[in-house]
């Protein structure tokens, strides 16, 4: 067995790697136990793994023939980087292909919080609704508003094309400043405080760093206006989650929507029980065609990284030298 795919991927991208003779090895059940995927890393020289596999330093080390971990996903909070490069490990992931899709997931999660979508199916379905009346189910109005984008890389940039769309004022955040998207999609920079106080809806699309772990927290919760919302459509962490259930509770912001938590799958308890929160299990990405565009990408990168190219999407250059 030349690579070992942790968990099920498409037939488009399994399919690609036996045309090139790739002999395959598959976890078709429930994910392994630890020991179990460790001595599958021991024997393959390429793994192939998703962003709910932890592939921490002690896994990576027991992949003597390993040359490359390719994970079906843009982030790659879930590997040890810096260990698969001490390693000569090299680590891709697959940028680009899932922007549109996830800056899609994110206004649907906008207009589903604001307009209160998700709660009105359920009073549908549950035989609540008893006829039109003016003042029933109130949301707030999405179009004209200010949104702060906080992160404006790929995705951050698609969110605010659509957001012209809906005539919005575009704030944005980011370590450096994008010139270029400032003019073509009309996005204001400003500080990090100033987009918290002015937006009436913040998407966030940050990486996980240590830098913006908890990077929203109780401070950042005070600092937005009572009637905003919060989407985080980008890891669980940067969101300190007890401190986002306290400020709801407080009334703090108006309400939130997350594709994303702490300590996922887990959901904080608190969260399931708040009316104005929408909850999604981690689809950003999952639209189908998009799914499998990110299987046959992590799939290309493998294959470069095991007839010794480069792979398209290396995270860690590094890794080479
Ligand atoms: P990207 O193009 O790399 O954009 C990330 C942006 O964040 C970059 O512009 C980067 O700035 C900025 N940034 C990084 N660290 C920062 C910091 N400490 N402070 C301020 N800005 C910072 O990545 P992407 O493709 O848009 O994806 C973003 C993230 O979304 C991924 O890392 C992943 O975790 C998440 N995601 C989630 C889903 C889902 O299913 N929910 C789907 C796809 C992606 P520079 O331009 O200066 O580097
Ligand atoms: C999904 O969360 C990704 O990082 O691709």
């Amino acid at each position: 067995m030349k690579v070992f795919i942790t968990r099920r991927i498409f037939p488009e991208a399994l399919l690609q790697l036996e045309r090139h003779g790739i002999d395959y090895g598959m976890n078709t059940g429930p994910p392994l136990e630890r020991p179990e995927l460790i001595a599958k890393v021991r024997e393959a020289e390429g793994l192939i793994c998703l962003l709910s596999d932890r592939i921490d330093r002690e896994m990576l080390e027991a992949g003597k023939k390993l040359k490359i971990v390719a994970n079906v996903a843009v982030g790659y909070d879930n590997i040890d980087v810096e260990a698969a490069t001490e390693l000569g490990i090299m680590v891709t992931n697959t940028p680009g292909v899932l922007t549109e899709a996830t800056a899609d997931l994110t206004f649907g999660l906008v207009l589903a919080v604001a307009r209160r979508i998700v709660e009105g199916d359920r009073i549908t379905r549950e035989g609540r609704f008893s006829g039109w009346e003016l003042d029933f189910l109130l949301g707030t109005d999405v179009h004209g508003k200010t949104l702060g984008i906080v992160g404006f890389g790929r995705i951050g940039q698609a969110v605010a094309r659509r957001a012209r769309g809906f005539g919005m004022e575009v704030l944005y955040f980011n370590r450096s400043r994008k010139p270029e998207a400032e003019r073509e999609l009309g996005a204001k920079f400003v500080p990090f405080e100033e987009l918290l106080q002015r937006s009436d809806f913040i998407t966030i699309h940050l990486p996980l760093m240590p830098e913006t772990r908890h990077l929203f927290s109780a401070r950042e919760f005070k600092l937005m206006k009572p009637t905003a919302f919060l989407i985080n459509v980008a890891r669980g962490p940067i969101v300190d989650e007890e401190a986002l259930v306290q400020a709801l509770k407080a009334k703090e912001l108006a309400g939130a929507a997350l594709d994303v938590f702490e300590h996922e799958p887990r959901v904080h308890p608190e969260l399931l029980k708040l009316e104005n929160v929408v909850l999604t299990p981690h689809i950003g990405s999952a639209g189908r065609e998009t799914r499998i565009r990110m299987a046959l990408m992590a799939v290309e990168n493998v294959l470069a990284a095991l007839s010794g190219h480069r792979p398209p999407n290396l995270v860690n250059p590094e890794a080479l030298a």
